[in-house]
Order: structure tokens, then C-alpha cells, then sequence
């Protein structure tokens, strides 16, 4: 009988074969180790947009696709969304467990002291034209914090790794309000420490001086369930991207920065703009049906925004909670939004139709958020910002473990090359 953890490949043409092992994790399929594969055979695999590879061995967060789950550090999304608070997602996604109260006093207080922006990055917003995408004032401005605290930080320190952890986590919410508040021709707003992280940044993003701010506490306690929920996703496009920068060596502020620009794309973290902006186009129920027509029209690059997954293939355990909500901070909030009727109708019409039930498409963490977004005043074009805040706390937890992480190498891809063969080069005057 075969090893039952060793995978056998035989490449009949060459007559050379490789023993692959499995590599097993706590939860999950085994993976194909391949990394002789190509000394063993001569061969690469091929796999484009990643479906069937691993990049990586993470003890961050876990999903299961077929079932909907997702757990943080073990933990199910259901309970923390239940019981915890972003900031104390953002010290178990970095640190592996729950803090006790001690830890977690001594991590608000750090996250509360790093929150301020150098006044001097306040300049780089006057670059800026004042319709500016946020996303792209948010991606400049946190890649120029490399400017300045590159030079006395060093990747291989777990110190300064954790200072920039906390600076980035403290930062995030300072940088995302100046951006709004840039954009409407506001004056910049320094964080107030004593407030807790949601509402700090809630206070930043909309008090004037010309008088205070009455905030609904609803709003702040629903912003800090979608932090939670969009804290981390294993290996998402961002956080591949932010780990495939740092294997570089770059800098954390470098590597988050890609992040961001990754998650700016309509399939990833754009998505919950794009979905407001659709659910607009489709203005009222009566026009559902024509849309469900366009997204299953193969001739029609239409697709329902906040529909599908590449992992989940059910329901997207974050878009259940996300939907439960929506109805709660409306209903709380006194706000009666026409386009959560759209949204209703949407979900409803796709869910019953053969063409998204076959292909396993439900609705995703985006297609509700948006709506509670819109609800608690913040503008479309900020909404993958908010995404944005919650992230970084998961691709600052996973470009620490990459670096702790013995023997990580930098990240290379092969190709298979369909590009012209080997010829000679042909002088100007005979082409
Ligand atoms: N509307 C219509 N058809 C769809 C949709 C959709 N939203 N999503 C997938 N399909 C179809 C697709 O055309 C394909 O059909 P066929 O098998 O006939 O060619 C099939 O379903 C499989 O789709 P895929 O594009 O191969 O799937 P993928 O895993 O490469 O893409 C996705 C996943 C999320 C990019 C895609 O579902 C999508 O574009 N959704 C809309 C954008 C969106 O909501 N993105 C947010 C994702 S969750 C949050 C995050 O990641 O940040």
C-alpha cells in the first residue's frame, strides 16, 4: 500500500516521477507539497488566480468554504461579533490569543498614544485635487509613512515589527478621516485619546469646530462590528499581496500600502462601493429582474456586485451577520433607506434563480455593508476606506508572522511563457 502521505507523479513522457508529501494543517485539506517538483520532473505547475495553491502555512485565520465558516485564531466570527470589540480582534489576530484585561489595557493604551499623523504628512494632502479618490490619497499617504520611520526600523527587529504594528493600527483611522475631510474642504482633526478607537475616528471623520458632536452610540457600536468582521480573510488578494511585497524585505508601511491598492478593485474590497452605486442604478424592486437578466447574460460584463466568492460556496457567515444588522441600525438610527428594499429584492430574486443557485453565488460581506455605511453618514466613495481600517489589523498579523516565519523566501511565480520564440534581431530598414 502507498504512504498515504506522499502523493505519487508520474510524467509518462519522460518516464521521471517525483513523491510529493503532504503537508497537513489543524483544519482543512492536505496540501501537495511541490516543491521538488521541478528538480524531481521538470515541470511547474499551473494554477492562475490561485485556485488550487496554498502561498503560505498561517495560524491567523481559518475558512471553511463549503460550510461558511470563519474563524479568527480558532475563534468563530459569530462570537466575537457577539461578545468582543475591533481593537480587541486587532490584539488577537496580532498577539494569537484573547487578552487579559491587563494586556489588553496596556494595547489600548499604546494603540490610543501612536494615533497622531506627523504635521508634516498633513502637506501631502494639499497635493491632492480635492476629488481625489480617497482609496488613492489613503495609499499615498500610508506608504509615505515609510518616509518617516524607515530609517530607524528594522524588519528583523520584533520590536520595531510591533511598533509598526501599532502605528499603523493607530494611524489608519487618522489618515482615513483626513482624507475625507480633505475632500470636503474641512479642517484636519486631531484624535482625541480619551475616546475609544470606533468612536475617536467617528469623532475625526465628522466634529467641526464649530460645535460638538452628537454621535448616536449605535452607530459607533455597528461600525465596530463591521471592523470586526472585516478584520482578516486568510489569503484575500490584499493580504497575498501585502505578504508578497514583505517577502521583499519591504518596509510594513510599503507592504500595506500594495494592501491597499489591492483592495481598491471593484472584485475585491471595492465592491461595497460598487455595490451602492448598482443598488442606485437599480433605483427601485421593479427593475430587479432586469438586472438578474444582464448578470447572467454572457455578452454582458454586468455582474451583481456583492455576489460570490471564491471560497465560500454558501452563505458568507459575515454577509448573515452583516444583514441582521442592517435591519437593527436602520430601524435604530430611524432611517427608512428605499435601497434596502432594492437590496431585499436582489438577494431574494438571486437566491431562487437556477443561474446563481448552480454556481453557488450568495451574497458576500459587501452586499449589505454599504447600506448601514450610507446609513451612519459616510460617503460612497469612503466606504472601502472603512474596509481599509478594519484590514489592517489582519496584513500587519500576517506580514509579523511571515517574519517569523523560519526560512520565508521571496515570493517568485514562474509562467508559462506564450510569447514569440528565440529570433534575431532585424535593423530598422529591414522591418
Ligand atoms: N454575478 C454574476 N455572475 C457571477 C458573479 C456575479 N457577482 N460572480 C461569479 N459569477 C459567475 C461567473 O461568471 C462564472 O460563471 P461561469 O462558470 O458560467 O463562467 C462563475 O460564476 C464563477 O465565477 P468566477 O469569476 O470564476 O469566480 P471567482 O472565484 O474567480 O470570482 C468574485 C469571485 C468575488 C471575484 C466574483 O464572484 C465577483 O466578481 N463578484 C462580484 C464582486 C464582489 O462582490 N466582490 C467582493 C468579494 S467578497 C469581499 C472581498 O473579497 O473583498
Amino acid at each position: 500500500m502507498s504512504d498515504p502521505k506522499i502523493v505519487k507523479l508520474l510524467d509518462e513522457s519522460s518516464n521521471r516521477s517525483s513523491e510529493l508529501p503532504l503537508v497537513s494543517g489543524t483544519l482543512g485539506p492536505a496540501c501537495i507539497d511541490i516543491g521538488t517538483l521541478y528538480k524531481d520532473t521538470g515541470h511547474f505547475t499551473y494554477d492562475p488566480g490561485f485556485g488550487s495553491t496554498a502561498s503560505t502555512k498561517s495560524a491567523i485565520t481559518y475558512i471553511d468554504g463549503d460550510k461558511g465558516v470563519l474563524l479568527y485564531r480558532g475563534y468563530p466570527i459569530e462570537q466575537l461579533a457577539e461578545n468582543s470589540s475591533f481593537l480587541e480582534v486587532a490584539y488577537l489576530l496580532l498577539n494569537g490569543e484573547l487578552p487579559k484585561p491587563a494586556e489588553f489595557a496596556s494595547f489600548e493604551h499604546d494603540v490610543s498614544h501612536h494615533t497622531m499623523m506627523h504635521e508634516s504628512l498633513k502637506n501631502f494632502f494639499q497635493g491632492f485635487h480635492h476629488d481625489a479618490h480617497p482609496m488613492a490619497m489613503l495609499a499615498a499617504a500610508v506608504a509615505s509613512l515609510s518616509a518617516f520611520y524607515h530609517d530607524d526600523l528594522s524588519v528583523d527587529d520584533p520590536a520595531d515589527r510591533k511598533l509598526a504594528a501599532i502605528r499603523l493600527i493607530a494611524k489608519m483611522p487618522t489618515i482615513a478621516a483626513a482624507c475625507y475631510r480633505y475632500s470636503v474642504g474641512w479642517p484636519l482633526r486631531y484624535p482625541r485619546n480619551n475616546l475609544e478607537y470606533v468612536d475617536r475616528f467617528l469623532h475625526m471623520m465628522f466634529e467641526v469646530p464649530s460645535e460638538p458632536l452628537q454621535m448616536n452610540p449605535v452607530a459607533a457600536k455597528a461600525l465596530d462590528l463591521l471592523f470586526i468582521l472585516h478584520a482578516d480573510h486568510e489569503q484575500n488578494a490584499s493580504t497575498s499581496t501585502v505578504r508578497l511585497v514583505g517577502s521583499t524585505g519591504a518596509n510594513p508601511y510599503a507592504s500595506i500600502a500594495a494592501g491597499i491598492t489591492a483592495l481598491w478593485g471593484p472584485a475585491h474590497g471595492g465592491a461595497n462601493e460598487a455595490v451602492l452605486k448598482q443598488l442606485e442604478e437599480i433605483g427601485t424592486p421593479d427593475n430587479v429582474e432586469s438586472a438578474i437578466l444582464r448578470a447572467k447574460d454572457k455578452n454582458d460584463s454586468f455582474r451583481l456586485m456583492g455576489f460570490g466568492h471564491r471560497v465560500y460556496k454558501n452563505f458568507d457567515p459575515r454577509a448573515k451577520i452583516i444583514r441582521e444588522m442592517c435591519h437593527k441600525v436602520l430601524a435604530e438610527l430611524g432611517v427608512n433607506d428605499p435601497l434596502l428594499d432594492v437590496a431585499m429584492k436582489l438577494e431574494e430574486a438571486a437566491l431562487k434563480d437556477d443561474y446563481f443557485v448552480e454556481r453557488k453565488l450568495y451574497p458576500n460581506v459587501d452586499f449589505y455593508s454599504g447600506i448601514i455605511y450610507k446609513a451612519l453618514g459616510i460617503p460612497t466613495e469612503m466606504f472601502t476606506v472603512m474596509f481599509a481600517i478594519a484590514r489592517t489589523s489582519g496584513w500587519i498579523a500576517h506580514w509579523i508572522e511571515q517574519h517569523e516565519t523560519p526560512g520565508s523566501r521571496i515570493g517568485r511565480p514562474r509562467q508559462v511563457y506564450t510569447g514569440a520564440d528565440v529570433r534575431d534581431y532585424v535593423p530598422t530598414a529591414r522591418r
